[in-house]
């Protein structure tokens, strides 16, 4: 199954989406009409019942080359304000706010260039796969700006300041193991091997129970913003939900087989661990 749209294109199969940037010609950077298609096929995504995972991903060379200087800047900024505010708006919030709560895992699997607001999608995702040789750089600084819009906030949440400001103040670039080494990405694989790594671990994260996968995002997400007690609370209100989502599933047949000797939760989920 696929959905196609102007810049965006969605391969659907075995639970996993398959999201690519699709303007190879210039290298994925996000135009106005990415910001739309991304808005749209995010939120078809979020309905669609065959879809448990996303792998968001670049056609071609390059993973994302950041916000698109001439359709976006130089058309847009100073010569017609009010679409310039739409698009930003439009641009921060499915990266900044529909990715990063968005009700199913999201992995970043990055082939290539990696630019300015291209880092905000690394980051709006859960997980980051890189290929070794991908190029990442924070450019805004070579040609006069600063990390804008979301991206502060992305090196924020995600990069070690030494690194952020490093990167950010010399504009140099770094690849995939420098990435991985820094922690921006989870660790990275020869190019060769991206698709079938990433493919793996999203299947394998697609085999889990999708309202638990929710509740692990959320957790892990509010928490950083919350005091002990309301974490405490937030979380007991959120273990109800998942139990009434799955109408008590994780602890009749969860922990119910477990205790009926059946498989070992600790080495792996029902069906992939039988007990030894
Ligand atoms: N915005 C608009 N167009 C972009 C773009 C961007 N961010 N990045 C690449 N393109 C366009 C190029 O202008 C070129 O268009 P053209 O064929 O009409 O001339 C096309 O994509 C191919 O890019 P090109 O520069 O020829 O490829 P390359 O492999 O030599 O270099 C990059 C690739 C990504 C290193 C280089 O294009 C670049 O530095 N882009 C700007 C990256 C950036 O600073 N992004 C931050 C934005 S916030």
């Amino acid at each position: 199954m696929s959905y196609n749209f102007e810049t965006v294109k969605v391969e659907i199969a075995d639970k996993v989406a398959k999201v690519i940037l699709n303007r190879p010609e210039k290298k994925n950077a996000m135009s106005p009409q990415m910001h739309r298609d991304m808005t749209a096929a995010l939120d078809q995504l979020r309905y669609d019942d065959d879809v448990k995972v996303l792998v968001i991903t670049g056609a071609g060379n390059s993973f994302c080359a950041g916000m698109d200087l001439k359709g976006f800047f130089n058309e847009l900024k100073g010569k017609d304000p009010a679409e310039y505010d739409r698009i930003t708006r439009m641009a921060t919030e499915w990266r900044g706010r529909t990715m990063r709560y968005f009700p199913k895992p999201t992995i970043a699997m990055i082939n290539g260039f990696v630019f300015g607001g291209g880092f905000s999608v690394v980051e709006g995702c859960d997980l980051a796969i890189a290929a070794d040789e991908a190029t990442f750089g924070l450019s805004e600084i070579n040609f006069g700006m600063f990390p804008g819009g979301a991206v502060s906030k992305s090196l924020a949440n995600t990069m070690h300041s030494r690194d952020a400001l490093f990167y950010g103040m010399t504009g140099r670039t770094f690849n995939g193991k420098k990435a991985a080494e820094m922690k921006f990405v989870n660790y990275s694989v020869p190019l060769a091997q991206l698709e079938a790594e990433t493919m793996t671990v999203a299947k394998e994260i697609a085999g889990k129970e999708l309202s638990a996968l929710r509740a692990t995002k959320d957790g892990y997400r509010f928490s950083l913003e919350m005091t002990w007690e309301a974490s405490m609370s937030y979380t007991a209100a959120k273990e109800q939900e998942v139990f009434m989502a799955q109408k008590g599933g994780w602890l009749e047949n969860g922990i119910g087989n477990f205790l009926k000797g059946d498989y070992k939760p600790g080495l792996g989920d029902q069906g992939a661990a039988k007990k030894k």
